[in-house]
């Protein structure tokens, strides 16, 4: 009989910003291969409601829940409700980024104009976010020797974009970050890894991504003449999430159609 080496054995994983796009998919994937149950997190509770319910339609437990990733209160009581309903929480996905949780509100203007309160967004989804996530979900992990944490970031904290010079910090600042972890943390079984994405169709990108000409123009800077798909992201991250991964830890792995190189 074929083994799945994916297999997740009955652990249970939170992921953030699942309520859409690569963190749905997360949260399906983990519910494919069973694991023994899913907190959908969102800054949107009816996103991570529906998402649940896609969960528990494949069989397996899930519960949504509220909470901004930026908010250190909310992080911890997120993990309590977690801790309530399924023990702990041996799996952390930080999927919650991109502008954060009120991309309309974000300032949209060269660098050389912004003011540092345009950062806050970015600063605040994709770097405290994590250490947020990482702070109160971590500490447990080390408790009971087991844990595996896993960071989305994009290939903009790689190689740098200009017009996301911010996003690129705060993106970079993460996987520096889950170096640090990595380090901390290996001695008790707890892995920490990084993904970065390229271009990715999702609810957050796919108006840009309309336009046949807009994507071409996209495309041309890709090996892989297509878009990612959220199930791309999702296949590497499940892979950091299950034990097939154990003896691997601190890395940040592209998974971008070819976009830029890992060496
Ligand atoms: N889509 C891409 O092309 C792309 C490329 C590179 C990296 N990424 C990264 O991949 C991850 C997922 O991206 P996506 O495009 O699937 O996302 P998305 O923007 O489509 O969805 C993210 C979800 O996270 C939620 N969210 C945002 N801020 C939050 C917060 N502070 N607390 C809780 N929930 C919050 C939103 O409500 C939303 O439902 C992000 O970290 C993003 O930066 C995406």
């Amino acid at each position: 009989m074929a083994t799945n080496i994916l297999d997740l054995k009955g652990r249970i994983g939170l992921v953030t910003g699942a309520g859409q796009g690569v963190g749905r998919s997360v949260a399906l994937r983990f519910a494919e291969n069973n694991a023994g149950g899913v907190v959908v997190n969102d800054f949107r509770l009816e996103r991570a409601q529906a998402v649940a319910a896609e969960v528990e339609k494949l069989g397996v437990k899930a519960i949504p829940v509220q909470c901004d990733v930026t908010d250190f209160g909310s992080v911890s009581a997120m993990f309590e409700t977690s801790r309530a309903k399924f023990g702990k929480v041996d799996i952390l996905v930080n999927n919650a980024g991109n502008a954060g949780a009120d991309p309309g509100a974000v300032v949209r203007k060269p660098f050389w104009e912004q003011e540092p309160k345009d950062w806050q967004p970015f600063l605040g989804t994709n770097l405290f976010g994590v250490l947020n996530c990482v702070r109160v979900a971590g500490a447990e992990m080390i408790k009971h020797g087991y844990g595996k944490i896993v960071t989305v970031i994009s290939d903009a904290g790689r190689v740098g974009e200009p017009r996301l010079e911010i996003y690129s910090g705060a993106k970079a600042g993460a996987a520096g970050f889950m170096r640090a972890i990595a380090k901390n943390a290996g001695r008790y079984n707890v892995t920490a890894n990084c993904v970065a994405l390229g271009a990715t169709r999702t609810p957050a990108t796919e108006r840009g991504m309309a336009d046949p000409e807009a994507l071409k123009r996209v495309l041309k800077v890709y090996q892989i003449k297509r878009i990612g798909e959220p199930e791309d992201a999702a296949n590497m991250i499940l892979f950091l999430s299950s034990d097939a991964s154990s003896w691997i830890t601190g890395q940040t792995i592209p998974v971008n159609g070819g976009y830029s190189f890992a060496v």
